[in-house]
């Protein structure tokens, strides 16, 4: 029963484009011999993960570990860097998707709809994290993250991201409220 209700849960594969992300993300700090050798050590048979392909959730956490040591720092600030770096990447993938008139505040409302929707809709095997975007005043929203993967460092990162992709960094303040590897994570973004 274990066993065949892990299988069953989609949230054990990702997508490969965020295992392509993490190749570049390693790959820009080190070098490919350097993804190589994280491989091996993970003790990962396959050399690439094909774009359009799904693997397994453990396989990416497996090599996260290896790599936020290597970095020497604690995997969840890995996250949030892995998280930013993905931004330009997943906005040029998914750029029919964008309005030109968004900035950081409206790519945030409208991620869950129009962008996880994308990816939702392009490729019926995955399932993003479910995001819930509440407004409060004009210049504050709450996003409520769930996901059984636990991965709240890579939406603080994504959202840091966005906000210099938009070239707003310097109005806008991301504070994550709980416990970094809780499956429900609350997440204040406020707008100067
Ligand atoms: C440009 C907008 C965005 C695009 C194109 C995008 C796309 C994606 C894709 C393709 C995945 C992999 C899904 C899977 O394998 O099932 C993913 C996962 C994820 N997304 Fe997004 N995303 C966007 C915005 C956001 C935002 C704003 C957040 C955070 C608030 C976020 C948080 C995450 C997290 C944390 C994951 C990892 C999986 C998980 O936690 O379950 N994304 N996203």
């Amino acid at each position: 029963m274990g066993i065949v209700s892990k299988k069953m849960n989609k949230q054990n594969l990702m997508h490969g484009s965020i295992f392509v992300m993490l190749r570049k993300f390693v790959e820009s700090n080190y070098d490919y011999s350097t993804w190589m050798d994280l491989l091996k050590k993970v003790g990962v048979e396959r050399t690439s993960y094909p774009m359009h392909g799904m693997y397994p959730t453990d396989e990416l956490f497996a090599i996260v570990h290896e790599v936020a040591e290597k970095m020497e720092i604690p995997v969840y600030d890995f996250m949030e860097k892995f998280g930013e770096f993905m931004v330009p990447d997943l906005i040029e993938m998914y750029k029919d998707y964008l309005d030109p008139a968004w900035c950081t505040y409206e790519m945030l409302i409208y991620t869950e709809e129009k962008m996880h929707g994308a990816v939702k809709s392009q490729d019926k095997r995955t399932s993003p994290p479910k995001l819930l975007v509440t407004k409060q005043g004009e210049k504050r929203l709450i996003i409520n993250y769930t996901s059984k993967r636990r991965m709240s460092g890579v939406a603080v990162g994504i959202i840091r991201g966005i906000a210099r992709y938009y070239q707003e960094s310097d109005k806008v303040t991301v504070i994550r409220l709980s416990q970094p590897a809780a499956e429900k994570v609350q997440i204040l973004v406020d707008f100067e």
